[in-house]
């Protein structure tokens, strides 16, 4: 007698709602709220703020290699790339953006493998411009995802993300502490808005496997 093996329901992860996989594979984004716990967005952003204060955050530059420059009237944000083992925040952040891989892998068979990621700092009126995350020379970047560090923040304080889904009125997103939002790299353009106070983020992309 032949029995199929039964479909498992496996759950995304501890953090992650069905509905926010869900959307993504629908509209190319989504949002959750509440995804890091609070003592953990809190402890984040004092170590990005400390971070700040030591002077080891650089602005970051547009384009690659040659074309590379310091454009802030383009993208004013001043960001670190997170190491394994820099502190315990966020190494336990990584274990939670592991898990949000695996997740992303099981639902899409995204097949992605690798994940980057850095601590962003936009001052009171930086921006950054309507852009892709992904480079002309470089395509492995798959899912962008940003998690946002300031809790309590107001609409009036302006520094949301605002996506422009293809065919679709753009969406903007109020970078809400403990909040997470998805996108697919490829397509969602995408730009920040100026704050009138301090705005922090951590911004990551999901990669691919580099085919040789
Ligand atoms: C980026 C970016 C969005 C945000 O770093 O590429 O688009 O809301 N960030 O911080
Ligand atoms: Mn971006």
């Amino acid at each position: 007698m032949h029995t199929d093996t039964p479909a498992t329901a496996t759950p995304p992860g501890p953090w992650l709602h069905q509905v926010t996989l869900d959307d993504l594979a629908t509209h190319g984004w989504s949002q959750q709220n509440q995804f890091l716990p609070e003592e953990l967005t809190l402890a984040l952003a004092a170590e990005c703020r400390a971070l700040a204060a030591s002077g080891v955050l650089d602005f970051a530059a547009v384009g690659r290699g040659a074309a590379q420059a310091l454009r802030p009237e383009i993208r004013g944000d001043r960001t670190r790339w997170l190491e394994a083992g820099q502190s315990d925040a966020c190494d336990r952040y990584r274990v939670i953006m592991e898990t949000l891989r695996l997740a992303l892998n099981r639902a899409f068979f995204l097949g992605l493998d690798n994940y980057e990621s850095h601590f962003a700092l936009y001052a009171p009126g930086a921006s950054y411009s309507r852009h892709l995350d992904r480079f002309r020379d470089d395509d492995l970047r798959t899912v962008s995802v940003v998690i946002y560090l300031n809790p309590g923040w107001l609409p009036e304080q302006g520094g949301a993300l605002r996506l422009h889904p293809r065919g679709e009125l753009a969406r903007d997103i109020v970078p809400l502490g403990s909040r997470l939002v998805l996108f697919l790299s490829a397509d969602m353009l995408h730009e920040v808005l100026p704050a009138t106070c301090e705005r922090l983020s951590l911004a990551g992309w999901f990669r691919r496997r580099t085919v040789i």
